[in-house]
């Protein structure tokens, strides 16, 4: 007996507790994740949570970013749920490569999920679409370098990867996901008229993974007009697929029109399982409101949903999400409360 999760995130059977990784990490990251996990919780679901004091404190404190030891204990869980990374004491890049992107490297993240659910300012209809960002290439690799710098004639270049393996994964992943969902509709957001190599590799692959999915309508928004779409015709999208800089950008927009960014919520999916995935708000780590319980939880208890669903716990993620389908307000921990005993009762 199985269920499929409705962001289609694969099958597995439920056990016992799941044992989960818990990054609390930096600025807002541990409130809002401490209050994520009150609600899973709340919705009957039992884990087994190990805390990892990682994030720029514990960098400031004893120069541990990542190590490949505390890699590979991570590997052993069943899921990572994370809060937030960065902070203003540690040069920007730090953290976010050697924690974050080490992790979604890895770990072989290869899909970023965010759903989008919300009413667009200025629209009375809600919208329903979902992107599916690549996640371990594109500018996000680290190529390229610097030259000469500090001088005038300093030189820094920064290139984008794109293999055909890592974009076709990808760009199947979004169509086996469209396909089941109720409009079966992927569109490419993409700038095929600028960057041509890339994108060439990105359109051809998507055409010809487009074949095998004839049930599945297809578009393509450069990515500069998918920004006027998302706020004017957001209705228009179903799932959008693309690349790693250009779906950062977009699902911060995504979440701006869907209610706001603290109601974003993501996956970063490892598909084939050979490790744990990893879940955590779109927002980052806010210093500017840490301790004042104005960071809202919402989008860490939608992310802690879909990883439940990635767990199998597809019922308790549904009622969480029931749960935080209507406005709360409050602070951090009322906001939770309020979410948590909508589930109870
Ligand atoms: C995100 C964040 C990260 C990213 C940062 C913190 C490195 O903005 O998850 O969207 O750029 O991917
Ligand atoms: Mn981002």
């Amino acid at each position: 007996m199985f269920r499929l999760a409705p962001y289609d995130m694969g099958l597995m059977v439920s056990t016992s507790a799941h044992r989960i990784a818990v990054i609390g990490g930096d600025g807002i990251g541990p409130e809002v994740i401490t209050q994520a996990l009150k609600v899973v919780r709340a919705a009957g679901v039992s884990l087994d949570t190990t805390d990892f004091d990682l994030g720029g404190a514990r960098y400031l404190r004893d120069g541990e970013i990542l190590s490949d030891a505390v890699l590979d204990q991570l590997r052993s869980f069943d899921a990572i749920l994370l809060g937030a990374v960065g902070t203003p004491d540690v040069p920007p890049g730090v953290i976010e490569r050697g924690l974050l992107l080490k992790m979604r490297f890895e770990l072989d993240l290869y899909i970023n999920q965010r759903p989008f659910i919300g009413t667009a300012p200025g629209h009375t209809q809600p919208h329903d679409f979902i992107c599916i960002r690549e996640n371990t290439e594109g500018p996000y690799v680290g190529e390229g370098g610097v030259l000469r710098k500090g001088t005038p004639r300093e030189v820094a270049t920064q290139g984008s990867v794109n293999t055909r393996t890592g974009v076709e994964r990808c760009i199947r992943y979004a169509f086996e996901l469209a396909a089941k969902r109720e409009r079966r509709h992927v569109t490419l957001v993409h700038k095929t008229n600028v960057l041509t190599f890339a994108g060439n590799l990105w359109e051809r692959a998507f055409n010809e993974v487009a074949v095998e999915y004839p049930q599945v309508g297809t578009a393509y928004n450069h990515v500069d007009a998918a920004c006027i779409y998302f706020v004017q015709d957001p209705h228009r999208y179903d799932v959008i697929v693309t690349d790693n800089l250009f779906g950062d950008i977009l699902t911060d927009l995504g979440g701006a029109v869907s209610g706001g960014i603290g109601l974003a919520s993501s996956a970063n999916l490892n598909p084939a399982r050979t490790g744990p995935s990893m879940f955590e708000p779109v927002h980052g780590s806010a210093p500017d409101i840490v301790g004042t319980g104005k960071a809202n939880p919402t989008a860490a208890i939608l992310s802690a949903a879909l990883m439940l669903d990635f767990l199998g716990e597809v019922s308790a993620a549904e009622r969480i999400r029931g749960a935080c389908a209507s406005p709360v307000t409050g602070s951090t921990s009322e906001i939770a409360d309020i979410i948590a005993s909508r589930i109870v009762g």
